[in-house]
């Protein structure tokens, strides 16, 4: 139950369970979605699941690519279930439903298509990962696909939740062990999140280094603080700086779909292909 009024807080408290920062979710969420839609649009669908399909965002761009199928999406968060549910109430063929996947019942053979995006990596042990992955591909039909993006951090110990951290490699041999084949893996355009954090980081490493001096006796130092604080403190001016570079970086992110260094990739797309 953690889990789910982790969630539930999240949604209460954002209006969704994305990134916590709205301008950054904004930008993210639209490219997330365009992204994928690249890996899916070729693909004929009658029977698709998402898995924590949060407000259902996703939900929505799979009744637009495929307005004919009938479309399930779970979610751990009971309010983001009642919230996305909502959305969707004069949808006949879509059904969301309050499910944990470590502890679902998928069923055999019963999608042509999962969806995943930025869940998965909240599952800490790698025993139950592997055990969700696997229900996964028995829930496919043979040749259903499963495309999921995720987190890849590089290689770490820390166990705590939210912080469990895989790489690339070890997403795609946790998949293969599994029996998928990996048909495509690749890291997701992100300008614009790569650089608004770096530039966020910066800025919060500057408002400390103000609250050391001004916590110093010495008056100059103060003095100096002050105009420091003046500067870097305005929510406003980080918003502006936000925007600028959000809008520079769409072009890459969005339209040229230019990938960022491996060093600073964060996300990762897999298309996984059910076999027997
Ligand atoms: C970062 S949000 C992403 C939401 C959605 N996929 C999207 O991108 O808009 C992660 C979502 O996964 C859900 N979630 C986390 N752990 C889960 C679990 N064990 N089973 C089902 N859903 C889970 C959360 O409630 C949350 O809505």
């Amino acid at each position: 139950m953690e889990q789910a009024n982790f969630w539930d807080e999240r949604y209460d408290r954002y209006g969704h369970t994305g990134w916590s920062n709205q301008q950054l979710y904004d930008y993210d969420q639209k490219n997330r979605l365009n992204y994928f839609a690249r890996f899916l649009s070729g693909l004929k669908c009658q029977q698709l699941l998402d898995i924590g399909c949060g407000t259902g965002d996703f939900i929505a761009l799979l009744g637009q690519m495929f307005p004919q199928a009938n479309i399930k999406g779970l979610d751990i968060s009971p309010l983001t279930v009642q919230a996305c549910a909502d959305r969707f109430k004069h949808n006949q063929n879509i059904e969301i439903a309050t499910a944990d996947i470590t502890q679902a019942q998928l069923g055999t053979d019963m999608y042509d298509l999962v969806v995943s995006m930025t869940v998965l990596q909240h599952i800490t042990e790698i025993k139950t990962l592997s055990k969700v992955l696997l229900d996964i591909r028995k829930s496919l039909v043979t040749e259903g696909r499963f495309v999921f993006l995720e987190n890849v951090y590089s290689k770490g110990e820390n166990t705590d939740y939210l912080n469990r951290s895989f790489s690339r490699k070890d997403w795609i041999s946790l998949c293969q062990d599994q029996g998928f084949i990996i048909e495509h893996s690749g890291p997701y355009p992100q300008w614009g999140v790569v650089l608004v954090e770096g530039l966020l980081s910066n800025l919060n490493y500057l408002k400390r280094l103000v609250k050391r001096m001004k916590a110093s006796d010495n008056p100059q130092s103060s003095y100096a603080s002050n105009q420091m604080a003046g500067s870097t403190g305005s929510g406003q001016l980080k918003k502006v700086l936000m925007k600028l570079m959000l809008s520079a970086s769409a072009v890459l992110d969005r339209k040229l779909s230019v990938p960022v260094p491996r060093s600073l990739v964060r996300y990762e797309l897999f298309v996984c292909r059910a076999v027997p």
